[in-house]
This record gives C-alpha cells, structure tokens and sequence, in this order.
C-alpha cells in the first residue's frame, strides 16, 4: 500500500478531533429538531460511525449507495441510485453525510433527490472536499477539510477498493490512477 501513496494529506489525529468538532456542532445545531443521518456508501462508511458516535443527541441513520467512478477517476454527471433509504424522509431533518465533494454532481442530485421527497430540511456534511474541481454549485453545510486536486484514498476513500482502510488521507501516486 504505501508504495502507491504520494504523501499524507490528513492526519488521523486530524480527523479525530475534526470530528468531534462537527459533532459537538451539529448536535448544536439540530436541537428539538427530527435528525436523520444518510451515510453515502461506501466512502462515508468510516466517517459516518465517527460522526454519529459524536453527535449527542438521538439521530436516525440510514445509508444509500449511488453509482460512483468504478474503477476510473473522472464523473460523468450521471447518478444512479443502487440502494435506497430503508426509511421516508417525510418531516426528517436530513444530513447527508459524504465522504468528499468533487464535481458535486453526487450531492446537487442528492439534496434535489431527498428535498423532493418532503424532507423538513436537507443539509450537507463533507469530510472532504476539492473545490478546484466543482461543476455545479452545492451548499455545504459541515466540512472537514478542503483538499487540493489529488486523487485521495483512506478512511473509507477508495481506489478501485484499495485503501479504504487507512486510519488517514492520502493522496495516491499519479501514475496508479493515470
Ligand atoms: P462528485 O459527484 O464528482 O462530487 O463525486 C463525488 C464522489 O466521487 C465521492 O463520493 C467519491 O466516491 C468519489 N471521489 C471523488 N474524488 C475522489 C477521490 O479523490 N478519492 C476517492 N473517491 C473520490
Ligand atoms: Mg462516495
């Protein structure tokens, strides 16, 4: 693994206590409110357990899968939904909970996707995010931290599923993704 890795880009200790960070703010924020938790898969796997785990107050959790690069690395702007909520959103406060923002494709048809299904308020939080690279404009929300234009993997970011496992962000070499 480490001889496909560049350089670290975040810390582990870095995610910690950026974590508790967002949690301890949304918890803040959503007080009296109906706080539901959507985890898009895989990416915000990791990501997802840390933040609920810190996040204080009684949440619903729910996961959806949307189709991703595979085992290349550039969008189309095409999404397709693979696995759906198991819950309405009906009078939910949702937090859609994302691994990283890049185009932005994935969340502007998240966030449309969810409002229109009667959601009270769709809300956006990212580990992650490379603005250089942003087509479409979406709001978010809750951000960990922007990145440069590299091709990253751990804490739950893969590479044609390697590297999700990493307890850091990395960037990947040029050469394994060009
Ligand atoms: P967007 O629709 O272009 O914003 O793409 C977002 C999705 O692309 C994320 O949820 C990731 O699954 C994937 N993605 C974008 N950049 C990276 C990266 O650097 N490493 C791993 N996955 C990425
Ligand atoms: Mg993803």
């Amino acid at each position: 693994m480490e001889k496909l890795i560049k350089e670290i880009l975040v810390e582990e200790k870095s995610i910690e206590e950026k974590v508790k960070e967002l949690g301890a703010k949304i918890t803040e924020d959503y007080q009296g409110k109906n706080l539901l938790l959507v985890g898009i898969l895989k990416g915000a796997f990791i990501f997802m357990s840390d933040l609920a785990r810190n996040i204080n107050m009684q949440v619903g959790i729910d996961f959806m899968a949307v189709s991703s690069y595979g085992r290349t690395s550039s969008s189309t702007g095409e999404v397709r939904i693979i696995k759906d909520l198991d819950f309405s959103v009906e009078n939910k406060d949702v937090l859609i909970v994302e691994d990283i923002i890049d185009t932005g494709y994935t969340l502007a048809y998240l966030t449309d996707n969810l409002r229109k299904r009667g959601a009270n308020s769709v809300k956006v939080c990212a580990l992650l995010d490379k603005p250089e690279r942003r087509k479409v404009d979406v709001a978010v929300d809750y951000l960990g931290f922007a990145i440069p234009d590299e091709f990253v993997v751990g804490y739950g970011l893969d590479y044609a599923e390697i590297g999700r496992n990493l307890p850091y962000v990395a960037a990947l070499k040029e050469e394994v993704y060009k």
